[in-house]
């Protein structure tokens, strides 16, 4: 958790950075670019390394720090990467909560140090003291509390139903910060399984491709803890949608999007759906996709938003 110790000052250092924002398009401007927001959470899938309380997005560095394309999953650009800058219909200022390790929440799953109630509570503390007319609110996660949690006794499906409560707890905290409408790009738990130990093996299990240090029984189990949570997933977005007036919900589902490229690698330009690391691989590690990979992903997100103010 955040300690108190160090909230003044970070407040004070996003406010006063922000401040002069407001003041720099308020000064001429027709000359300035249309800025536009965006606010993504989550873990390694969507973190750029960006830290809150040091150099914040600005017109010609969007991404704030570290330097673009900031220190990913994966290495090289992220889909935030790419859709801030090669996507992007207008110039976004993207700030990136996303943690790698992060959990929806830190009392049902261990994140590795931060979880999702962090990073929503420095973008309260920080970014959302000013409103902005229209902001877009990306959240992708769900990777590492299936994957840590999968082969538990007990009902999966009702530890599911426990997660997406947290989770849509916390998505709610984002909507009630501002007054305006607001977007919520949600999206889905992905299959990429990390390896436990030593022993790694990467198992085709029908559409599906994992690289995992489990055995192929667990894998199955794995494929229907997935699909349980992204289903539930889409029905607590529509019941989001419903009732939070002049919020605009958009489900990327992620690990559709994964499969669809693996089943079929060479059409996507990749060498196959299982090495990694080397150029022309669909993976970057034994856990993340590749910035090629996460080209494909920009480019399937920018569709998916395109005619909004951002692209
Ligand atoms: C806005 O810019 C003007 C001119 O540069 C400056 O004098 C003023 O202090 C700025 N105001 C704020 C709130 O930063
Ligand atoms: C930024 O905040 C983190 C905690 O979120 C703290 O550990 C770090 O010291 C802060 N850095 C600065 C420069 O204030
Ligand atoms: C897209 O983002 C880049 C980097 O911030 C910026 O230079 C460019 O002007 C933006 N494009 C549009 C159409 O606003
Ligand atoms: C699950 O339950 C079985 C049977 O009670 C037990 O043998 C096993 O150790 C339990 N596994 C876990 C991970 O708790
Ligand atoms: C992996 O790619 C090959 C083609 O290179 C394809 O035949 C196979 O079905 C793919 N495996 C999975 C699990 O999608």
């Amino acid at each position: 958790m955040i300690s108190l110790r160090t909230l003044p000052f970070i407040v004070s250092l996003v406010v006063s950075s922000v401040t002069a924002g407001i003041n720099k398009s308020s000064e001429s401007p027709c000359d300035e670019p249309k800025v536009t927001y965006w606010f993504s959470f989550g873990d390694s899938y969507t973190t750029t390394g960006f830290t809150w309380n040091s150099t914040l997005p600005n017109i010609g560095n969007p991404l704030g720090n570290p330097a673009f394309p900031g220190v990913t999953g994966g290495g090289g650009e992220n889909y935030v990467g790419f859709d801030t800058v090669t996507y992007n219909k207008s110039l976004i200022l993207s700030y990136d909560y996303g943690v790698g390790g992060a959990v929806i929440d830190p009392t049902l799953v261990a994140p590795i140090t931060l979880a999702l109630p962090d990073e929503i509570t420095q973008f309260l503390e920080g970014a959302a003291k000013k409103p902005e007319d229209l902001a877009l609110d990306d959240v992708w996660i769900g990777i590492n509390d299936l994957g840590n949690t999968f082969y538990l006794n007990g009902s999966r499906s009702a530890f599911s139903d426990l997660l997406l409560e947290r989770y849509f707890a916390q998505v709610q905290q984002l909507d009630c910060s501002r007054s305006l409408a607001m977007f919520d790009l949600v999206l889905s738990a992905t299959l990429a399984e990390e390896t436990s130990s030593s022993s790694t093996y990467r198992l085709p299990i029908g559409p599906l491709w994992c690289i995992i240090g489990f055995f192929p029984t667990q894998l199955d189990l794995l494929k229907t803890v997935i699909e349980g949570f992204n289903s539930k997933l889409a029905t607590k977005v529509k019941a989001f949608q419903a009732q939070n007036h002049g919020v605009t919900t958009w489900v990327w589902d992620a690990y559709t999007a994964f499969n669809i490229i693996l089943e079929s690698p060479q059409k996507y330009g990749f060498v196959d759906n299982s090495s990694y690391g080397e150029p022309g691989d669909f993976w970057a590690n034994t856990y993340h996709p590749s910035s090629p990979a996460h080209l494909i992903f920009a480019k399937e997100i920018n569709q998916l938003l395109t005619g909004t103010p951002w692209f």
